[in-house]
Formats: structure tokens, sequence, C-alpha cells
């Protein structure tokens, strides 16, 4: 007997016993299957109906996510608007989208961190335009380590995210309504579930971690979506929202240090290229397959649930509530 267990001690590799050792194989296989699983699950938009005769507005469009909505909706023959508040980088982005697509991108000036802006926008499309077949609410920040006030006094974040595409969209319903089907798309993260939103404290005055106030926007997307729904039945226009994905963005340029190390990670394991980022968006814009549904929340072109605060319709009027009082919208 006591031969046999020493013969047992010297045969088994010291490394099983290795307690790090053993972390760090586990660590390896759970990024390996999450690598597999993330690019398995990718949605594709499988749609390839012409969007001939049909005008897209696309925020922030001239980087990412936004961008290659962009070229996807220019190559089904969208008449393509894209909403940027850097006119040199939009018209390095269109030029970029025109030579690979022949078709022609037009541009015009938004700063969703000026209310003024998104007024002016709005005014400039209801006067030009003849119709609007598709909203895409795709500007999005993630917020500085501190706090950053825009010209409207709102925290950053918080207007850019949700207060600006709140604004624009309701300046813009009247277009959409004398459109047929149109839709309104506002892009969300998995985020949201961390949200919390507290409609009578919408100032963000108290500090609050740069993650939670952007998982709060995010929230606020998904609410306002299903608020409008709700709202719009009846109308033909519907209003979805999306989940994009972890995208590799320039959305990572906000952060230094750590915070970008954990970021780039995320990405690593998880990432989408941002043309797979733009699948769901894509799919939202021009699938027949999406007639008529409203008021959902989508992640790789499928509906899917979201939190639980997110389907809380009387947060999301409280929410609407206070959001047309702080635009101005309500008197
Ligand atoms: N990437 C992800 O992993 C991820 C995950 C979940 C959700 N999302 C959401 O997806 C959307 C697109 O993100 P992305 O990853 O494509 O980010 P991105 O590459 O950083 O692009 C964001 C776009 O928004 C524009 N923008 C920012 N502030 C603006 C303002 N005040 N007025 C007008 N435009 C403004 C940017 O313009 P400038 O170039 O001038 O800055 C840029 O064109 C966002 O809503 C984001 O929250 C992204
Ligand atoms: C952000 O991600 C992009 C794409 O993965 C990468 O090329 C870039 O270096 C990253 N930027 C930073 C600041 O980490
Ligand atoms: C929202 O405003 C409407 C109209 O002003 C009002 O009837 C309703 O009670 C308000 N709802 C909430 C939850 O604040």
């Amino acid at each position: 007997m006591a031969v046999d267990t020493k013969r047992f001690d010297d045969g088994v590799p010291s490394l099983w016993l290795e307690p790090l050792a053993l972390a760090a194989l586990l660590a390896l296989v759970v990024c390996v299957v999450c690598k597999l699983y993330s690019r398995l699950t990718v949605g594709v938009c499988t749609s390839t109906k012409s969007m001939k005769g049909k005008t897209v507005i696309i925020t922030g469009a001239n980087a990412g996510i936004g961008k290659e909505t962009a070229r996807e909706l220019a190559k089904r023959d969208a008449r393509v608007i894209i909403a940027c508040r850097n006119l040199q980088k939009a018209s390095e982005a269109a030029k970029q989208i025109e030579a690979e697509t022949g078709k022609q991108i037009f541009i015009r000036k938004l700063d969703l961190c000026s209310l003024k802006s998104v007024k002016d926008f709005a005014e400039e499309i209801i006067r030009e335009e003849e119709r609007v077949d598709v909203l895409i609410n795709n500007a999005g920040i993630v917020p500085f380590p501190e706090r950053v006030e825009t010209v409207d006094g709102f925290e950053q974040t918080f207007q850019t995210n949700h207060l600006a595409p709140f604004l624009l969209t309701n300046l813009l319903l009247n277009k959409m309504k004398e459109t047929p089907s149109s839709r309104i798309i506002t892009l969300s993260s998995s985020l949201h579930h961390f949200g919390r939103i507290d409609p009578d404290h919408l100032d963000y005055s108290a500090y609050k971690v740069p993650m939670q106030v952007y998982s709060d926007t995010k929230l606020a997307n998904i609410l306002f979506t299903r608020e409008l729904a709700r709202r719009l039945r009846g109308t033909g226009v519907t209003a979805n929202v999306c989940h994009p994905g972890a995208v590799q963005t320039d959305i990572n340029s906000t952060y230094v240090g750590f915070l970008n190390f954990c970021l780039n990670c995320l990405f690593f394991f998880f990432g989408k290229t941002p043309l797979e980022g733009a699948q769901t968006s894509l799919h939202l814009s021009v699938s027949e397959e999406v007639d008529g549904i409203s008021g959902e929340y989508w992640k790789d072109c499928r509906v899917a649930k979201g939190s639980a605060a997110s389907r809380d319709m009387k947060l999301a009027t409280k929410l609407w509530n206070q959001s047309e009082k702080l635009t101005g919208l309500a008197i």
C-alpha cells in the first residue's frame, strides 16, 4: 500500500496540483468559449430590400457603427443624410463611402450638445426634405471621468444620449407621420441592465461613476422608445431600440489606463467589427420582417427582453413627461 501511494504522488504532474495554473487554464477555457459564443451568435441582416426613394437620417455617422450603417444603406440606394457635429470628419467619411459605393451622401450639421443645434437641424430637414422614412438615433458617448455640462446646463452624456435625441425625434415626428411606414431606431446598450432612472433627479448634479451615468442613459433610450411606440400606435410610425453588441470603435478613446485596458479586453473577447455592429440597425431599417413591430428591444437582429426597469411603463411615462419639460416641448 505504502509503495502505491508514493508512486501516485510521483506520477501525477505537479501542474495539476497548482491552483494558479488551474485557474489560468480555467480562465483560458472561459475566454475561448466566450469568443466562440460571441462569434457564433452575431446577428446578420439578411434582407436585401432596396431603399430606393427612401430618406434615412443617421446621427453620428462619421465614425463607428453609424458610418457602417450609412454605407450599407447607401448600397441599398437610400438617400442617406449623415447628421454630424464635426463637418470635417463628416466630409471625410462621406467621401470614403461615396468612393466605395458610387452613391451620394448628404451631410447636415447636428451637435447634440446644443438643443439650439437640434432645433436648427430639425427645421432644415422639415423645410428641405420631402420625407423621412428612417431616423436612426445612433450618436452616443461615454462620459469623461469628471462631470461636463452642456451649454444648456445638462450633464453632457445625459443630453447627448437621451435628451437631445428625445427632442430631435419629437421635432421630426410630424414629418415622419406624413411618410408612410416610417421607422425610428435608437441605439441603446446591454449596459442598460445596470441603469437606474429617477425622473425627479435628471440633473445629475450629484456625482455618479461615469459608467453608471452611461448605463442610465442607455436605460432611458429603451424607456423612451417604449413610450414613443405607445404614443405612435395607429400612426404607421414604429419605434424600436437595439443593442449593437460590443463593437470595436472609437468609443474606447475617451478612457486611458486601466479602464481603457478593461474595455479593450472586453472588445477582444466579445468584440464585433463595426460592420457586424451595424447589422441590427440595418435590420430594423430595411427588413420587411420588422414591418409593424414597435416598442421592442433588439439584439443580434432578434427581439430581446431587456431589464425589468426597461419594461416599467410607469417609469417610461414619467421619464417622458420630465424630458418634455426639460427640453421645453411641454409648456
Ligand atoms: N461600441 C460599442 O461597444 C457599443 C456598445 C453598446 C452600444 N453602443 C452605442 O452605439 C452607438 C454608436 O457608438 P459607436 O461605438 O459607433 O461610437 P463612436 O465610434 O464613438 O461614434 C459615435 C458617433 O457619435 C458622434 N457624436 C458624439 N457626440 C455627438 C454630438 N454631441 N453631436 C453629434 N454627434 C455626436 C460622434 O461624432 P465625433 O466623431 O464628432 O465624436 C461619432 O460619430 C452609441 O449610441 C453607443 O452608445 C456602442
Ligand atoms: C480602440 O480600439 C481600436 C479598435 O480595436 C484600436 O485600434 C485602438 O487602438 C483602441 N484605442 C485605444 C485608445 O485603446
Ligand atoms: C404625464 O403627463 C400627462 C399629461 O401631462 C399626465 O396626464 C400623466 O398623468 C403624467 N404621467 C405621469 C406618470 O407622470
